[in-house]
């Protein structure tokens, strides 16, 4: 085959469209190998006479990178043209619509602790924990409830034993904690959780609810510093123009004891059902803390003062949301919980 022949051959193979990279290299191996044409061109340059040799060797070498050349030119062209066709294979729709997930929420209950505790924490207040299967003594004797104490009556408690009981409020962790602070360090705690009493369920009475508990010590605590704070968690909770009046009340374990209403939130004072169209609704029992109970839990009361307060999250929650039925805080009722997405 004359070099001539050879080129238009090869470029003519080049054309063939069916042609793959693999067949692109076998193709190449066969021109330009050692057995191919092209070498073969090149060893029947010593049967020629001398001085047509250097011309000769010279177009066998131009047709060799012309071949080199035309392969790779075909080997982008093939690279190119897979990756075209890849992507037009592994296209993605963009416009179909995606798979719907479904997304939790936040429980009510929870998002009331939450709110309750963000505040908290930004006033300084540690945030603790206590058991809910509690002895008697936390739960009632260093709150200044003994045996037989009329107070009792108040909290119809679950017993697990003579000493032992699911605790009836989260009073119980002022107990843990002035005993754990030994008397001596300053106390700024909020404790949330789940209390437990012998109640019938009813719309606004469960055996098992949740409460936040709070309690600070030191040496200056006062009245006006609990109304302050009370004030300032009333109008988070309810909005920043509501108003808190405080009525004297009685709990074992503060004394003076008072009830907190906050001023009404949906007839703004005027009256409606809501609350009771006496323009203010009860929120929570708090109270400086007794004097028995300093000095039960190690703080000397007359160096110390206190003052506790204790909110029923339940209660708060159905408020600030317009649920009328508590129970339905504890269903698994889809329609209530997905209206609290976060
Ligand atoms: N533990 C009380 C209850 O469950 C609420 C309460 C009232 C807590 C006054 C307090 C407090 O800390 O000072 O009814």
């Amino acid at each position: 085959m004359t070099l001539e022949e050879l080129r238009s051959k090869l470029e003519e193979e080049l054309k063939n469209v069916k042609l793959n990279l693999q067949a692109l290299n076998e193709l190449k191996a066969q021109y330009l190998g050692k057995k191919g044409p092209i070498q073969e061109l090149m060893l029947e340059m010593k049967n020629l006479p001398k001085e047509e040799k250097p011309a000769f060797g010279e177009r066998v070498n131009a047709l060799k990178m012309l071949a080199n050349q035309l392969f790779d030119e075909k080997r982008k062209e093939l690279e190119q043209r897979e990756v075209e066709e890849k992507l037009k294979k592994e296209a993605v729709d963009v416009t179909l619509p995606g798979k719907k997930f479904n997304e939790g929420s936040v429980h009510v209950i929870s998002k009331v602790i939450e709110e309750v505790e963000d505040l908290f924490i930004s006033m300084g207040y540690e945030v603790k924990d206590g058991p809910e299967v509690e002895k008697d003594e936390y739960n009632f004797r260093l709150l200044n409830v003994p045996k037989n104490h009329p107070a009792r009556a108040m909290q119809d408690t679950f017993y697990v034993d003579v000493e032992t009981l699911l605790r009836t409020q989260t009073s119980a962790a002022q107990a843990h904690t002035m005993l754990e602070y030994k008397g001596e360090k300053d106390i700024r705690i909020i404790c949330p959780g789940k209390a437990y009493r012998r109640d019938e369920d009813d719309a606004t009475h469960s055996h098992q609810f949740t409460q936040i508990e709070g309690l600070v010590v030191n040496k200056d605590a006062s009245m006006a510093e609990l109304k302050g704070t009370l004030e300032v968690m009333a109008k988070r909770l309810f909005g920043e123009d509501r108003e808190i009046r405080l009525r004297p009340s009685y709990f074992p374990f503060t004394e003076p004891s008072i009830e907190v209403d906050v001023s009404c939130f949906k007839c703004r004072g005027k009256g409606c059902s809501l609350c009771k169209d006496t323009g203010w609704i009860e929120i929570l029992g708090a109270g400086m803390v007794n004097n028995n109970v300093l000095s039960m839990c190690g703080y000397d009361p007359k160096v110390y003062q206190g003052f506790a307060f204790g909110v029923g999250v339940e209660r708060i929650a159905m408020l600030k949301y317009g649920i009328d039925d508590i129970r339905s805080l504890y269903s698994d009722d889809l329609r209530l919980l997905k209206q609290f997405k976060l």
